[in-house]
């Protein structure tokens, strides 16, 4: 029996006449805030709980809601399709623990700070599941098992925006409803502090999951924050807020420069990092090139843009919702529809260098490392 290496494949096992491609199963573990939680926030105890509630969930899910801040699926869900795995699973979804395929830990309303906002699994405490996960994963398939696991797997970063959010719009948990955005000016100094604070946080927790043995890792940059519906609202009848999206691109440039610092330093360390920013700017200020009709104001929600955090609640101010999900960029004040995700998906999955690279996610879930 010989064992070879070819790229996408684990080994191939050749026994007399027999040969058998022996493809690398690869799990997929998902960091993140919002726009990647499956669910996690429904199982927290504190005030970052929430109740998952119609008209999110309807495209896709029906009258099941998951906890997905959106009308549907998004971007962990078409990129597991596309990778032949199921739909990857909330970490806390209770009776869960077979990890083969991998795991969620994002955290609606999340940062990569804990000050960020108290009471949702932050990043180093995502981390510190993920720590848990490896050992279950041992105790299940074994040491080298779950080793060659680990190895393999895709591991997909999103977080930073609500740290952003946090300092510029004095608003935490946007996506639980908590806006203030009695905005005062930054300084640029205090700016690249901070950004250099998140990003050194973000850094040790990459270089962790690269100790356990972490290899292909994707990130998304923090996306156009101070377009969003939600924020769109306090500044004025054009343009998007200032200081926050000051900070996104800051956050997106260092990221691209500590990413290859980290290729450097780290042997067969390999990423992708996705221009979410402009791939979701695009859309919102084009929308109808891209197949939509509304980029900027959102479909479920009220207020100007419906820019305020309703919907979904029952409560004095009724909510409005779109009839047609699809023809909108964003569901809410501050997330895209399924429709919007299904785009920004496959261009992670498979698109050109110039919107994610050195590697996409295709090219990572394809190679073995
Ligand atoms: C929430 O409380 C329940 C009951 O005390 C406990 O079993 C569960 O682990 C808690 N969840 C979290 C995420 O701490
Ligand atoms: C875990 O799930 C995989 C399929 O995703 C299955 O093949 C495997 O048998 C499961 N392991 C355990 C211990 O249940
Ligand atoms: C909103 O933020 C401002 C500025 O930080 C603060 O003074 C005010 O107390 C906050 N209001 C609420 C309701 O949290
Ligand atoms: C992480 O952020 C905290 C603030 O929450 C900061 O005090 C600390 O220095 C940062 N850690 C690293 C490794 O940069
Ligand atoms: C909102 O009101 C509708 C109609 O009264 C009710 O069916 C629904 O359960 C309520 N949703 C929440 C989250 O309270």
């Amino acid at each position: 029996m010989i064992g070879k290496q070819v790229p996408g494949i684990c080994a191939v096992l050749v026994w007399t006449i027999l040969v058998i491609p022996a493809k690398c199963h690869t799990p997929f573990f998902i960091f993140g805030d919002s726009l990647l939680d499956a669910g996690n926030n429904l199982y927290l105890n504190g005030t970052a709980k929430i109740t998952a509630s119609l008209p999110y969930g309807e495209t896709f899910f029906k009258e099941n809601p998951t906890g997905r801040v959106c009308d549907g699926r998004i971007i962990p869900d078409f990129i597991a399709e596309y990778a032949n795995l199921p739909l990857i699973k909330p970490y806390l979804e209770p009776g869960f623990s077979n990890y083969t395929d991998g795991v969620n830990f994002a955290s609606a309303g999340a940062g990569i700070l804990p000050e960020t906002s108290p009471g949702t699994i932050y990043l180093k405490l995502q981390l510190s599941y993920f720590e848990k996960v490896t050992e279950k994963l041992k105790q299940q398939e074994g040491e080298s098992k779950a080793a060659e696991l680990l190895t393999n797997a895709v591991y997909l970063f999103s977080m930073g925006g609500n740290d952003y959010m946090h300092v510029a719009m004095k608003s935490t948990m946007p996506s639980l409803g908590n806006t203030n955005t009695t905005s005062q000016p930054l300084t640029s100094t205090f700016k690249k502090q901070y950004a250099i604070t998140v990003l050194s946080n973000l850094t040790s927790v990459i270089k962790q999951v690269y100790a356990t043995g972490g290899r292909k890792f994707l990130f998304q940059t923090v996306g156009p924050l101070g377009c969003m519906p939600s924020n769109r609202i306090g500044s004025g009848s054009k343009g998007c807020a200032h200081d926050v999206s000051v900070l996104a691109k800051m956050h997106n440039t260092a990221l691209s420069k500590v990413l290859l610092r980290l290729q450097k330093t780290l042997p067969g360390f390999k990423h992708g990092l996705f221009d979410y920013y402009s791939a979701l700017s695009e859309r919102t200020n084009y929308a109808s090139r891209f197949g939509f009709e509304e980029g900027q104001t959102a479909c479920c929600g009220s207020g100007n843009y419906n820019g305020q955090f309703t919907c979904g609640k029952n409560g004095t101010n009724a909510y409005n919702l779109c009839s047609d999900p699809t023809k909108y960029v964003w569901f809410d004040a501050a997330h895209p529809t399924e429709s919007a995700n299904k785009q920004l998906s496959d261009l992670l999955w498979a698109g050109p260098l110039r919107v994610v690279g050195p590697y996409n996610a295709k090219a990572l879930f394809d190679t073995a490392s």
